[in-house]
């Protein structure tokens, strides 16, 4: 059976409509899975939304809703939007689902049994927006003296009977894992993040609520709510059998990576991690924080700024192939980095358009045209040679290795390396002039060009999936010594949708 590999995204919070960022983070874990499919892994995927807490119950009082009915409806417009991204998730699970419910109450229970959970009174500064406690030295003052949390949004003074987490127990163990492996949160710059934050000791977490009803009963204590951080981060289990165990338990389980935004990873490798010893299960394997999409001038993205993006605008402007590729392409997954429309049409059509689309469609269609459409064997001159190297080696070697640490943008710029030095080879050779000339030559150029378009296609398959799927399946027509079909354009030339919504 092939090697197993799971990995997930941060699960959604569905209180209003996706955002690019999520867009993001689905599409960049989405490329993942299908490269490590490509490699013959068999691969679990998981993405989904984070229903309860207050946020929710807040967000649905707005809007005059239920938070069911509000969760149920901005859910499935998250599932939609994977589904119109191509996002090849196994399961989209939801926290209301009647299965996490269970196992989070499990959870609950095993670090009960542990003894780490003790009943208390909390009094701090809490974020609905993060749903977190914030300590005061962590906080900044903002207009007319609001304080803020370190992500910048307001924090009231709470005061309510909660259940506790013996979190403070955990912090040397959690040190030494991270030291033992150092894999465990990437990129580097967020390790060190987290090892300072340990570093500075940990608190007790307060785990339960009970000035609202939105979220799962804590067993034994029906006036309290599990804490939304706690409900969420157990779906990674939920969605492989926790705690009922089987085959996914046995298969996916430990998780290869949870792939989330560097915002919310010290939920991720503190707290996620010291639940799960305490629970007695084994840890992920890796937590990659990757950086966030910025308006540009970089500038963070925010409702009240009327910059956030809107995905699904995107998708009907200029496709999903486009989209998908300006996501990987322009922003490196381990910083920040601004993305404008302007940005993704240029991109787009020097690249894809212009490059690589260009490319197979010029030799494809050379060949239908001069050699009735049979595919002609590579020529075994020097520069023949020497291009099925480069392509080769970018193909095989440059874009995976760079893929396997989520280094799209250095994966891509390798390919397209090839791809311009396909592009060269095509203008140096002038196969247009060898018709007359030298057919035979023609062929031979004609030939090793159709050598380099599989091996570049199947590559950037991960991130380009539908156009890849068209180009090799029209290749696949001239199998078995048969004319190809008539190639057309895999990349359109795309065209700036307004002028107002370049900025
Ligand atoms: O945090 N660029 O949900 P969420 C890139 N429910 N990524 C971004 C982004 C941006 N501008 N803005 C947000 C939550 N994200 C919790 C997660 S997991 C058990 C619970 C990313 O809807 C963000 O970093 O606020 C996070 O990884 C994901 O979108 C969901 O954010
Ligand atoms: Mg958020």
């Amino acid at each position: 059976m092939a090697d197993p590999y799971y990995i997930t995204t941060a699960i959604s919070y569905p209180n209003g409509a996706p955002h690019i960022g999520h867009a993001y983070e689905a599409v960049a874990a989405d490329a993942m899975a299908r490269f490590r499919r490509a490699q013959g892994r068999d691969v679990f995927f998981m993405t989904g939304t984070d229903e309860h807490g207050l946020k929710m119950a807040q967000a649905a009082r707005d809007k005059g809703m239920e938070p069911a009915e509000l969760a149920a409806e901005m859910s499935s417009m998250f599932k939609v939007m994977c589904d119109n991204l191509q996002v090849s998730y196994d399961r989209f699970i939801r926290t209301t689902d009647p299965d996490h419910k269970a196992a989070v109450q499990h959870m609950w229970k095993k670090m009960e049994e542990r003894g780490d959970l003790y009943l208390g009174r909390y009094e701090g500064w809490y974020s609905v927006r993060d749903e977190a406690y914030y300590d005061e030295d962590e906080l900044t003052e903002g207009e007319g003296g609001q304080k803020l949390s370190p992500q910048g949004t307001p924090v009231e003074w709470t005061v309510e009977e909660s259940w506790f987490f013996k979190l403070s127990a955990y912090g040397d163990r959690l040190l030494a894992h991270i030291e033992a492996n150092p894999d465990f949160i990437q990129p580097e710059s967020r390790r060190n993040e987290v090892v300072r934050f340990l570093e500075g000791g940990l608190k007790d977490l307060s785990v339960s609520r009970t000035s609202f009803d939105w979220g799962v009963p804590v067993p034994g204590s029906n006036n309290h709510v599990m804490y939304v951080w706690l409900d969420a981060l157990t779906n990674y289990v939920t969605g492989v059998g926790y705690p009922d165990g089987g085959e996914n338990w046995d298969r996916y389980w430990p998780c290869d990576v949870h792939l989330v935004g560097k915002d919310i990873v010290r939920f991720h490798a503190v707290y996620w991690p010291a639940f799960l010893m305490s629970a007695g299960v084994e840890l992920p394997r890796q937590i990659y924080g990757h950086g966030h999409l910025l308006a540009p001038g970089g500038v963070k993205m925010s409702k009240s700024l009327g910059n956030v993006v809107d995905p699904q605008l995107m998708l009907d402007r200029y496709g999903v192939e486009a989209f998908r590729y300006y996501l990987l392409r322009e922003v490196k997954m381990s910083s920040d980095g601004s993305v404008s429309e302007e940005g993704l049409v240029t991109r787009v059509n020097a690249e894809l358009a212009n490059s690589f689309g260009n490319l197979v469609q010029r030799s494809l269609s050379m060949v239908h045209k001069n050699l009735d459409g049979i595919l002609p064997a590579a020529g075994s001159a020097d520069q023949d040679k020497a291009l099925l190297e480069a392509v080769r080696k970018a193909c095989e070697e440059e874009l995976p290795n760079a893929f396997e640490t989520f280094g799209f943008t250095a994966g891509i710029e390798a390919w397209l390396g090839a791809v311009y030095a396909c592009n060269a080879y095509i203008d140096a050779e002038a196969p247009w002039t060898l018709k007359k000339t030298d057919p035979d030559r023609m062929a031979d150029v004609l030939g090793t060009l159709v050598a380099t378009i599989a091996p570049l296609t199947k590559a950037v398959a991960p991130i380009v999936p539908g156009a890849s799927e068209r180009i090799l399946a029209l290749l696949a027509t001239g199998e078995g010594g048969n004319p190809i079909d008539k190639p057309t354009p895999a990349f359109p030339r795309l065209e700036l949708a307004s002028e107002e919504s370049a900025a």
